[in-house]
């Protein structure tokens, strides 16, 4: 009951500030998130170096970080490894590892040491009936102002979906941008939603607005332009 407990309350929440820690990276130390105010960031945890799921994943993850930063967003990896232990694997994936058509591929991200959990204890990343030795696959998208803002837990067996990932960093800077909300499935250029009209006039004015789709009072879509979407998410 009491470990219970200890994992509730460790848990961090959407809408929560993002726990403050200090760590050592193989970029150097990081102040977490004081050092990465302003921006959007994606706290990520794996559970081990030198595992093929994690490899597979590292590896699309640097190969689509360039896209990521142009969202003004940053990659902040972790597990419960040792410095030396990452670096060795980060040098391994660029020397050797070649996998769908990626290869020397350079994880020019943080990768956090994390060998007693402190980090990943604070951020629930340790679901001990899952593994108590190993973090899972968390990710934690965290705002320029340092709330967490989405929390994604995936478990050892399954690697993440990175289109996903960058789906929902750009549908969350849309939401913030537009004052909207987004539907299953979203992708800019798609309709968005758009909260009840909160008047008599507001309804009259939405159902003369060829923008807009109420297909009950409830439910009203509008047309957002895809340029205009990334042109806002993109530059901030
Ligand atoms: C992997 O990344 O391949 C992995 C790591 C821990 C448990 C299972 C798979």
């Amino acid at each position: 009951m009491e470990n219970q407990e200890q994992q509730v309350v460790s848990m961090p929440r959407i809408g929560d500030p993002a726990p403050e820690f200090k760590a050592v990276t193989t970029q150097g130390d990081i102040n977490f998130p004081a050092d990465y105010k302003g921006k959007w960031s994606i706290l990520f945890s794996h559970p081990a170096d030198f595992t093929p799921v994690c490899t597979s994943e590292f590896m699309t993850f640097a190969h689509l970080e360039k896209q990521f930063n142009a969202a003004n967003c940053e990659l902040i990896g972790l597990s419960i490894d040792g410095l030396y232990s990452h670096i060795a694997w980060l040098r391994t994936i660029k020397e050797k590892i070649e996998y769908k058509g990626m290869k020397d591929i350079e994880v020019t991200f943080p990768l956090i040491e994390d060998i007693k959990m402190d980090v990943a204890k604070k951020y629930g990343m340790i679901q001990p009936n899952e593994d108590s030795t190993k973090a899972v696959r968390a990710v934690f998208f965290i705002d320029p102002k340092g709330i967490i803002r989405t929390i994604i837990y995936y478990p050892l067996s399954l690697g993440r979906n990175f289109d996903e990932l960058y789906r929902v960093l750009l549908a969350l800077k849309t939401a913030d941008e537009f004052g909207i909300a987004t539907p299953a499935d979203w992708r800019p250029g798609d309709d968005v939603i758009i909260g009840p009209a909160g008047s008599c006039g507001t309804a009259q004015e939405r159902m003369d607005d060829s923008n807009i789709d109420c297909k009950d009072w409830f439910f009203c879509t509008k047309k957002l332009d895809k340029d205009e979407v990334l042109s806002k998410v993109l530059s901030k």
